[in-house]
């Protein structure tokens, strides 16, 4: 049999969240290559390696396991969420394109997963209604003045915005510089989510508006949704409130 390399999605929590096409997958593989708290996810399998690595050592992950697959093996690499949203698909992608020809005759596989965005989004109502995009706020692979130009752009233009990587001991004013420059654009008012550690045991949901959103504390299993001048929040009495953007929007005015 030739090698191959699928990339699989894990979602965002427990077992409730894997894909039976990303079960499947798993349970196929030979070897096992992830960051270590993704790969403690996934049940061990009797015969089955597992490589635990980092999360600053992407490439060298990705090589290792593509490696692997050109000599014959069934390789799963492991993703939070999905694979294709801040994680290891690109990762992977790159290094094919600059590594050895022989990686490009893999048989390559991409499994979804449901994305942190999604799983916060479900939780707190529809903030995804219309239009969204996701930016990463992490200025480790890109300059921070290039993150203020499309925070600006995106909250400018209308979209309800989803930040991945809020904060980090690393990075810990980052999030308060993005409030305070979505202020700039958006109403004190406008809802934002915090969604922490979704799909998880100890999974926490706070739902807060823009003036207030410095005072709520986020780490690095937070995602944290800004609405649009859009979005909308319905009180409930004794239930938590629905957050959500209306699928029609308003007509431009000048
Ligand atoms: C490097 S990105 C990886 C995203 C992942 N590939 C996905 O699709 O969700 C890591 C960021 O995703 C978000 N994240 C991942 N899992 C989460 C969860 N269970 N709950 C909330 N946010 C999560 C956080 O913003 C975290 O800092």
């Amino acid at each position: 049999m030739s090698g191959r390399l699928a990339i699989v999605g894990l979602g965002p929590g427990d077992h409730r969240y894997l894909t039976p096409e990303a079960r499947a997958a798993l349970d196929a593989a030979d070897v096992l290559y992830g960051y270590g708290p993704y790969l403690d996810r996934v049940s061990e399998r009797a015969g089955q390696a597992r490589h635990a690595s980092g999360n600053r050592v992407e490439g060298a992950r990705a090589q290792d396991a593509l490696n692997e697959a050109a000599a014959g093996a069934q390789v799963a690499m492991v993703s939070g969420g999905d694979p294709g949203v801040f994680a290891m698909a690109a990762a992977v992608c790159g290094e094919i394109e600059t590594g050895p020809q022989a990686w490009r005759a893999l048989d390559i596989v991409v499994i979804p997963g449901i994305t942190a965005m999604l799983a916060v989004a479900a939780r707190a109502g529809a903030p995804l209604g219309h239009d969204f995009c996701a930016i990463s706020l992490s200025d480790n692979l890109k300059p921070w003045d290039l993150i203020e130009k499309r925070l600006d752009a995106a909250a400018a233009a209308g979209f309800v915005i989803a930040l991945y990587n809020p904060i980090s001991k690393a990075r810990p004013w980052q999030l308060g510089h993005a409030f305070t420059r979505l202020a700039q654009h958006l109403a004190p008012s406008t809802p934002v989510v915090f969604g922490r550690a979704m799909g998880r045991a100890d999974e926490a949901l706070t739902v807060t508006t823009l003036d207030q959103a410095g005072e709520v504390k986020a780490d690095m299993a937070t995602l944290v949704i800004i609405g649009s001048a859009e979005t909308r929040v319905i009180a409930r009495d004794g239930k938590a409130p629905l957050v959500y953007t209306p699928r029609v929007a308003a007509a431009v005015t000048a």
